[in-house]
């Protein structure tokens, strides 16, 4: 007689608990996916990718809020979609490492997709990082991965690691997102590639590419608004943030940026139908050790667009080449560059703002606008520009060089700009 009672009761707290947690709104009491549950193993040599695939789809068809949770431990996935639309916000939070090749001599041919993880047309999704970080080295021909504590015990650097030529994580199509302390290693292409989203930011990540292998931007914004990039380090063998077509309203800041190309916008003019870039604001920056600071780049030949209301104010450059640069030159290669052969590039670029840009160039010429002969730069404007030389000839004094740039100073001015 006193069983049946006792199961009543324990049914009515279960009813009672799962009320609470559905009935819960604003990340408390999500419903949790743990992908261990569903057959992940945490030994770095299994492909999880199908008890990944499977708690997305848990996750994504959860009426209840939904967390997918990576674990403690080093997971192998190979390349895996996780496609919305999805019932509700969802979670997707990375403990552990999750790494995309076994070993360095995977052959990499067997991928058939352009990216490992591809997030697609989601609306709410919050990808993060938490508990201890995770360290990832190459030595020789195998992957080691190792665990530290992270520093300060703060929460969460997690990590994802790639030894792949695939775009690590491309987000497409996902609306009111965040990504935060995430941790990227050695992509071999984009590290993350963000493409037709609106209102996505993305904080305190880390990113890192050994070596110098081309392409393998940090962070690649294109067709999307409301972005905002902040709180970050990356130093890649290429653009710590590339800015491409069809990017507006896009805030970059506090990014510690090197080695690398610097942050750009750019390249535009690649492809035949491209949209136009407007409203970049990139603040508080410091670059150190780049190739390129602040730049904006145009291939030479190229159809009508138009990059307009781009702003790079306090950035440090610190032993920056080229720490302000507008080229419409690009993909023209040295010899025209040499020849000054003019640029026909229809990329109209205007209103730009240089403002309040301190630190080293570690080039002779700190300065450099050489723009198009067909769309000259208009409304471009340099405000207190306090550059030094720092390279090796310690007596060299600085210079700028300007092609086709109509453009305004104010305030200090050093390298001397070019004459009007
Ligand atoms: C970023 O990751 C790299 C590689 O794991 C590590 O050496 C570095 O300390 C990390 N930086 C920060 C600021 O966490
Ligand atoms: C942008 O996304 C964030 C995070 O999902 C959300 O809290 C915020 O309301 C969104 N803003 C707008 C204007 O939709
Ligand atoms: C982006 O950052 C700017 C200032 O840094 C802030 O005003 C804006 O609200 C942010 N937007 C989003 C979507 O977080
Ligand atoms: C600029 O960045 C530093 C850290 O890099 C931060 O402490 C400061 O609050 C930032 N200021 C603004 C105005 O964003
Ligand atoms: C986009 O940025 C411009 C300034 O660059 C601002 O006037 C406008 O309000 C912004 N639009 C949105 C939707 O935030
Ligand atoms: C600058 O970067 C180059 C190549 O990325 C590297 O070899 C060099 O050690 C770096 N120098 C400093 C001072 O960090």
């Amino acid at each position: 007689m006193a069983i049946p009672s006792i199961t009543r009761v324990d049914a009515i707290l279960l009813l009672g608990l799962a009320f609470f947690s559905s009935s819960v709104v604003h990340g408390i009491g999500e419903t949790v996916f743990d992908v261990t549950k569903h057959g992940a193993k945490p030994d770095g040599t299994t492909d999880n990718v199908e008890a990944f695939m499977q708690v997305w789809l848990a996750a994504c068809s959860s009426t209840a809020p939904a967390k997918v949770v990576v674990p403690a431990g080093t997971f192998f996935m190979g390349p895996a979609v996780f496609q919305g639309p999805c019932k509700v916000p969802i979670i997707f939070e990375v403990q552990g490492v999750v790494k995309g090749v076994v070993r360095a001599t995977t052959d990499i041919t067997e991928y058939t997709s352009e990216e490992w993880i591809l997030f697609e047309t989601i609306d709410g999704l919050t990808l993060n990082g938490k508990g201890t970080l995770a360290k990832v080295m190459l030595s020789g021909n195998t992957l080691i991965a190792s665990r530290t504590k992270n520093v300060c015990g703060s929460p969460a650097v997690l990590n994802v690691v790639s030894f792949t030529s695939l775009q690590s994580i491309k987000l497409r199509k996902v609306n009111n997102g965040v990504v935060h302390d995430i941790s990227s290693l050695n992509s071999k292409n984009f590290h993350f590639h963000v493409t037709d989203c609106t209102n996505l930011t993305l904080h305190s990540l880390n990113i890192t590419a050994l070596g110098n292998s081309p392409n393998t931007d940090g962070i690649h914004i294109s067709t999307s608004k409301l972005v905002n990039v902040t709180r970050s380090v990356i130093g890649t063998g290429d653009d710590c943030i590339s800015i491409g077509h069809g990017a507006f309203n896009i805030t970059i800041s506090q990014i510690f940026c090197g080695p690398g190309h610097g942050i750009s916008v750019g390249s535009l003019g690649k492809y035949k139908v491209e949209q136009d870039v407007m409203g970049i604001l990139v603040s508080n920056c410091t670059l150190s050790n780049t190739t390129y600071g602040a730049r904006i780049k145009s291939y030479a030949q190229s159809d009508p667009s138009q990059a307009s209301n781009i702003i790079y104010q306090d950035i440090i450059m610190d032993s920056v080449h080229n720490p302000i640069i507008i080229d419409q030159t690009y993909g023209s290669g040295e010899k025209s560059k040499q020849t000054q052969e003019p640029s026909q590039s229809q990329v109209k670029i205007s209103d730009v703002h240089f403002k309040n840009i301190k630190g080293t160039s570690a080039s002779d010429v700190a300065v450099t606008f050489l723009c198009s002969a067909k769309d000259p730069c208009e409304g471009v404007e340099l405000l207190d520009i306090d550059l030094a030389f720092n390279g090796a000839a310690r007596s060299k004094t600085l210079s700028s060089s300007c092609v086709n740039a109509k453009f305004t100073t104010g305030g200090k001015q050093n390298p001397p700009p070019c004459p009007p």
